[in-house]
């Protein structure tokens, strides 16, 4: 609390406003460039938050909040004229970090065996429960230095490759007694560039539990054996030293590939197992319904020009009215098929802005694709996303309007008001709700209240105007009219039974988009839940290509069923349809919470749910955009390729 929490949101905007480049460092992205230090320079190690980890052997998480560094009941060393905020960008901030000064003394190439952090640090009982709890848990610290994440060296078993993962554990002894880990060896691998230049390459940090460590003075102590672990009593107060030694190694990795131990992929064949999986299925389904849709509607289109044939002989005879009659298909809504939904402005509102996200996640998978966001640009994905967001909202308010106008709405002031505001009224509004739980528990996981302020004013002032500008743009624009005249009276339904009735047809339809993602949807959940980088935006572009082909392919089959029952609800049919795979999103989910995560406390349990919730929703409205639009464009073409009277 205190000046704390403003502080980050301050630093926010000096990123936002310093993210172009100064010629110095123009040839590097944020935070990539190389700090050179000469033999005995200070090395910065900074703290960020305590995040919650899979316990060993189980793989399981057991909570969802991140905690303070200098949280007071962990009674960490802080330096002596307290910490200060480290500026970070604003993707960083929603991203969970929180990072800080700290009083630890690293000089390049200087080994230390052991040095007091600071003097002896007193647990009260009350203190010491919740340290314990959160060992239990299997809280992770969270160090960096020289902005490279301190982590363990692990062994991949399957690939028998060494990565880094990253964060140390706060403690162990998760089944028995906890102990607090409370002396760090920092192994610091630097590289030599040229003659005074040192740089840092790779970092591990070996925690381990001394009870007899013995402070000294301000840099002398005494290192205790890890024979005798440190307790924290739960009705005593407890006395900890915390120590650290440092150790440097000369290492040949260069700095542009300290982060390639990072990176690393858990089982690559899981993962092209898995995309050739998808590709069969897109290819299958494509070629399925190009060989339906092209014979049929050849015939269809052959059928209905005899007709018409048949028809202008007929008229002469005065016997058409039997002849059409004869007449049965999709054709025979061609009076209706473009006549306005029910709940129109709903519908344009939610197809503009998933336009909007639909333009903000390709645009991110392309610039991540291409290496402009790489993970030591720390939390630039997350302000790429939203910038990106905020700028496309022009795309949104284009969009809306030309669907509505589509759609001979005339609720126009509506159309422009609800764009805009919808949906991200609606995000902001559970991300705020789910915030105060967070907040309630005093984690650090909660986005500062100047942060949100942030982004409530981006918002208004940038992303409201421009969706204005382009409602009006779109709402100016002339709208080609449909091939076909609407009739005045609105014609009878027939009954249609089975997989045709909507729940059963979209549920059936929305398998498929997410057959296509899956897979990948699991290292993303990882990545979120388990503060693992992600980084595999190779696979994800693939995969965002292969949703969307399904998302409109399986809706454009969905739709000629539909429409051939002389069924012509077809707008909100087909954004139901490609939709309805946010339900297995969901499902999904909600299995992973079952199989990968425990939780100990029920606030967790409604903080996962609360998000899941969220990402199935946007997931739902940018699939449901594309069916939608897919279905729009192959009923526009089959409609303007027959001749109707
Ligand atoms: C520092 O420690 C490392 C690791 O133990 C060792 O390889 C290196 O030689 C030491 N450096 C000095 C100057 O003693």
């Amino acid at each position: 609390m205190r000046l704390r929490d403003t502080q980050p949101a301050l630093s926010v905007l000096s990123t936002l406003l310093s993210l172009t480049p100064t010629p110095a460092s123009a040839f590097y992205l944020p935070g990539a460039a190389p700090t050179n230090y000469k033999f005995g320079d200070k090395v910065p190690l900074q703290v960020n938050a305590l995040t919650p980890a899979d316990i060993e052997g189980t793989a399981q998480v057991h909570s969802v909040y991140a905690y303070d560094y200098y949280h007071p009941a962990f009674h960490f060393c802080a330096p002596k004229d307290g910490p200060k905020w480290i500026s970070e960008s604003l993707g960083s901030i929603l991203f969970g970090d929180r990072i800080q000064t700290s009083p630890f003394v690293l000089k390049m190439g200087v080994n230390e065996t052991c040095k007091p952090v600071c003097k002896r640090q007193k647990y009260e009982p009350d203190h010491a429960v919740f340290v314990n709890q959160r060992i239990r848990q299997g809280y992770d610290i969270n160090w960096l230095i020289d902005g490279l994440p301190a982590g363990q060296i692990m062994k991949d078993l399957q690939t028998d490759t060494l990565y880094e993962s990253i964060g140390f554990p706060l403690g162990s002894g998760v089944d028995g007694r906890p102990i607090l880990n409370n002396h760090y060896d920092i192994l610091v691998e630097f590289h030599q560039a040229s003659k005074d230049a040192f740089r840092v390459v790779g970092i591990e940090v070996k925690p381990s539990s001394r009870g007899t460590n013995k402070y000294i003075s301000e840099d002398k102590a005494e290192c205790g054996e890890e024979a005798t672990p440190q307790y924290l009593e739960n009705n005593a107060p407890t006395e900890v030293t915390f120590t650290y030694g440092v150790y440097w190694r000369s290492s040949p990795t260069s700095f542009a590939t300290r982060w390639d131990k990072y990176l690393h992929v858990y089982d690559p064949r899981i993962h092209w197992f898995s995309l050739i999986n998808s590709a069969v299925i897109v290819v299958f389904l494509v070629g399925m319904v190009s060989t339906i849709l092209i014979r049929t509607l050849r015939k269809d289109f052959a059928r209905y020009n005899r007709l018409d044939i048949a028809m202008e002989d007929l008229s002469g005879t005065g016997v058409a009215e039997d002849g059409v009659q004869e007449d049965s298909g999709w054709k025979l809504v061609h009076g209706d098929v473009f006549r306005p939904p029910k709940h129109a402005l709903l519908l344009s509102v939610l197809v503009g802005n998933g336009a909007q996200l639909f333009m903000m996640a390709g645009f991110t998978i392309a610039f991540a694709l291409l290496g402009f966001l790489s993970p030591s640009s720390r939390g630039f994905l997350g302000t790429v996303m939203i910038i990106l967001y905020t700028l496309f909202g022009f795309v949104g308010g284009y969009v809306s309007a030309r669907v509505y106008k589509f759609f001979g709405g005339d609720a126009w002031k509506q159309n422009f008001a609800y764009t805009p505001v919808a949906l991200p009224g609606i995000v902001f509004a559970v991300f705020f709700l789910l915030n105060l739980f967070v907040w309630a528990r005093r984690a650090s996981g909660a986005v500062p209240f100047t942060t949100m302020l942030l982004l409530v004013i981006m918002w208004f002032v940038i992303s409201v105007p421009l969706s204005v500008v382009g409602s009006w743009l779109g709402f100016k624009a002339r709208v080609a009219d449909p091939p076909t005249r609407t009739n005045q009276i609105p014609r009878q339904i027939p009954p249609s039974g089975g997989y045709m009735r909507p729940i059963p047809s979209m549920l059936l339809a929305g398998v498929l988009p997410f057959g296509a993602i899956f897979v990948e949807l699991y290292f993303i959940m990882k990545s979120i839940w388990f503060s693992k980088v992600y980084y595999m935006f190779g696979f994800l572009f693939i995969c965002f290509g292969l949703m969307i082909i399904t998302s409109a392919a399986i809706t454009v089959l969905m739709i000629y069923f539909l429409l051939c029952a002389e069924n012509y609800h077809w707008q909100w049919r087909a954004f139901g349809t490609a939709g309805a795979s946010a339900v297995y999103v969901f499902i999904y989910a909600m299995i992973y919470w079952v199989k990968d995560l425990s939780f100990t406390s029920w606030t967790s349990g409604v903080l996962y749910l609360g998000y899941s919730m969220l990402i199935s929703f946007l997931f739902f409205v940018l699939t449901g955009t594309i069916g939608f639009f897919a279905a729009w464009v192959f009923i526009l073409k089959i409609y303007g390729s027959i001749k109707v009277d």
